[in-house]
């Protein structure tokens, strides 16, 4: 149940704790008293709590039905269901009048020299532009639009001129191969592909248009494709499918009315890895989820007008969706987007950018900073951070290692780290501490937020109360949440219901305290988290078997000390192949060309036999043992149908 972490993690912080800084507790958003009324309130009367907080976004009808969820049954989430809204108007349009010249967008380059500032009007008018280029390409009302954007301003374009004509956006991550981009396109059958011309990340440049181009051989839903000129390399273009975006944008009117939304209809897909079979498109509506994104943004960042806010993740996953894109832009806030990589040009960038750009809060993944550590001080010390006050972590558990270097290297013990618990599925943080309600323990997420109802409950689904350990499952719906698996309704039911009947299953084990301290021990099922980011083994495995030579496959992850899990493979080869190390190399080359770089194995080992029980089950318990090199502790292999493959999967462990 410990998912990837050891019980030593947690031994020597249990005295730790950082007090709520006394100046934040009296000037932040919520104190630690606000916290507890706020808590209850949303707890015994959620529609009270929640039609208050729904006047955070811009209404066209203001809702007046507030909460209709039910867990059980063929389970039905609808928030604020009369409400009328749309949500690029609620980004932009609303502040127009406000602060239609404050920066909207601060783009960082990948290259140093590169930036600019977009202003909310700015923004707005490309926003309104390009809304209009998609309607001229017939893209309306809950159509789906396929985005593979590299990080630039472009792609917060696109997704709000989705948002302005009612239409769906389902972004794929840049790093994706064209399989994987296919497979998502193919899926949702988006008729218009908003792609670039080639990506820039680290001096390198990411060949966007050509994978493309490869995706699109097997997606005939698609009937255009806008590209944007990022690096100017030499593109093909096809004639009547392909246009170019500046061209396009140029010609369109700067007037667009925005679509009248319901608060029920799609606002995006987002494809997430579960533990079984092909990626699962996580569908979320617009009027529940923006109120989410704005109350949480504000709230657990303490956002303040004035602040510049950077969150490093990519646009291409839920983090930059929720607090680069949604949340920050419903808040009015200056949000800050960054198209390079930690280390180019060099382990200084982020510090160097914190400082170019005076940003006060900051939020980033545990696994860079880990792979920042290995620098040392140096890197950080030779910048001034001092407009830094807030520090923030998101994708997996931060070891309390890690936790204590952001604090007192990055933060110099000056700004509070808040650790935010949250998945694709929900849509925005739901476990993290307030800046000025919550002592930080390092490690720990803390404590729920107002309308979170999490609970720990052991295998067969009873609740465990006090002080224990248990699978991690939310007892209510709070507005955030996802509301079915796009076009397959089952599965969503069977997916986070089923385990535990009428409770949210997260899928992640978690740990609570005395204090009542939840801390995250990782997903206790088959999905493994590589730097932050989310695999399912069963993808790995069937890139693997999809290999002429490849007879069987079983993937696991393993402690890693940079990305938190590393991918193992145990590959079993067809009778007549020699496991060659040439072999090796091709196999993860392939694996990377299937689904992408971030599915890389970091090992693979032959295994002439696969550990399986006399029903043939594979026994990945064992194997998950002997990949994290725990082989004194593999427990009991009676079961097994042939107890000799273990001891020469022992023998021979990679790594
Ligand atoms: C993990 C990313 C511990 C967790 C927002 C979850 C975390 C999965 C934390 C979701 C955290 C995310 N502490 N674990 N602060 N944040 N996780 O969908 O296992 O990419 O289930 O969403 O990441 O990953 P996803």
């Amino acid at each position: 149940m410990l998912g990837n972490r050891s019980v030593t993690d947690f031994d020597h912080t249990h005295d730790q704790v950082f007090p709520v800084r006394p100046d934040l507790a009296s000037t932040a958003h919520i104190n630690e008293a606000g916290y507890r009324e706020a808590y209850d309130q949303a707890a015994s009367n959620p529609e009270a709590f929640w039609a208050k907080e729904a006047q955070r976004v811009a209404w066209i009808k203001a809702p007046t039905k507030i909460k209709n969820t039910n867990f059980t049954g063929d389970i039905s989430i609808k928030w604020f269901e009369d409400g009328v809204l749309n949500a690029s108007a609620s980004c932009l349009d609303r502040h127009l009048a406000e602060r239609g010249d404050q920066t909207a967008i601060i783009w960082e380059g990948d290259n140093p020299n590169d930036s600019k500032h977009v202003t909310y009007r700015e923004l707005h008018e490309q926003v309104c532009r390009f809304a209009n280029v998609m309607k001229g390409l017939g893209v309306g009302r809950g159509d789906r639009v396929t985005i593979y954007l590299p990080m630039v301003p472009e792609a917060a374009v696109a997704m709000l001129a989705c948002a302005r004509v009612g239409a769906i956006h389902s972004i794929v991550f840049g790093g994706f191969s064209p399989d994987s981009l296919s497979n998502r396109i193919q899926d949702c059958n988006a008729t218009l592909l908003i792609t670039a011309d080639e990506g820039r990340r680290g001096g390198r440049s990411v060949p966007l248009k050509a994978n493309a181009d490869k995706a699109l051989a097997s997606c005939p839903s698609v009937k255009n494709v806008v590209v944007v000129k990022v690096t100017g390399g030499k593109v093909a273009m096809q004639p009547g499918r392909d246009h170019d975006y500046a061209t396009l944008v140029a010609d369109a009117s700067p007037v667009n009315e925005p679509e009248p939304m319901n608060a029920e209809d799609p606002l995006f897909i987002l494809y997430t890895s579960g533990s079984t079979g092909q990626p699962k498109g996580v569908l979320h509506t617009t009027g529940g989820y923006l109120v989410w994104a704005s109350y949480t943004h504000q709230n657990v960042f303490d956002y303040r007008p004035g602040d510049v806010y950077w969150c490093t993740a990519d646009v291409g996953w839920v983090t930059g969706h929720t607090y680069i894109v949604y949340g920050p832009l419903a808040n009015g806030a200056t949000t800050l987007m960054f198209e390079g990589i930690p280390t180019y040009p060099d382990a200084s960038r982020f510090w160097q950018v914190i400082d170019k750009h005076k940003v006060s809060i900051f939020y980033t993944a545990p696994t860079a900073i880990r792979s920042l550590m290995r620098d040392g001080e140096g890197p950080v010390k030779k910048t001034a951070r001092t407009s830094l006050r807030l520090l923030g972590s998101v994708g997996e558990p931060i070891n309390p290692e890690a936790w204590l270097w952001y604090y007192h290297v990055v933060g110099d013990a000056r700004c509070p780290i808040v650790d935010t618990w949250w998945q694709t599925e929900t849509g925005g943080i739901l476990i993290s501490p307030l800046p000025g309600a919550t002592a930080l323990k390092p490690g720990s997420a803390t404590l729920p937020l107002p309308g979170v109802r999490p609970l720990l409950v052991d295998g067969d689904g009873k609740e465990l109360t006090g002080a224990t350990e248990g699978n991690l499952c939310l007892s209510d719906s709070w507005p955030g949440q996802m509301r079915t698996v796009y076009g397959d309704h089952a599965r969503f039911k069977q997916t986070y219901f089923s385990t535990f009947p009428g409770l949210y299953f997260t899928g992640d084990g978690a740990r609570r305290d005395a204090d009542g301290y939840y801390w995250i021990t990782g997903r206790v099922d088959d999905v493994i988290n590589v730097s932050g980011h989310r695999m399912g083994t069963a993808e790995v495995e069937s890139a693997l078997v999809a290999h002429p030579k490849v007879a069987e496959a079983a993937v696991v992850g393993f402690p890693h000390d940079i990305k938190g899990q590393g991918i193992y493979a145990y590959v079993t080869l067809n009778a007549e192949e020699e496991p060659t190390e040439e072999l090796r190399k091709e196999l993860v080359a392939w694996v990377r060309q299937e689904i992408g770089p971030i599915a890389s194995p970091d090992a693979i080992q032959w295994a002439p036999a696969l550990p399986k029980t006399r029903s043939g089950k594979i026994m990945r318990r064992i194997l998950r043992k002997i990949a994290a090199n725990e082989t004194e502790s593999l427990g009991d292999t009676s079961t097994l149908a042939d107890p000799a493959v273990v001891t020469e999967l022992v023998q021979n462990r990679v790594g």
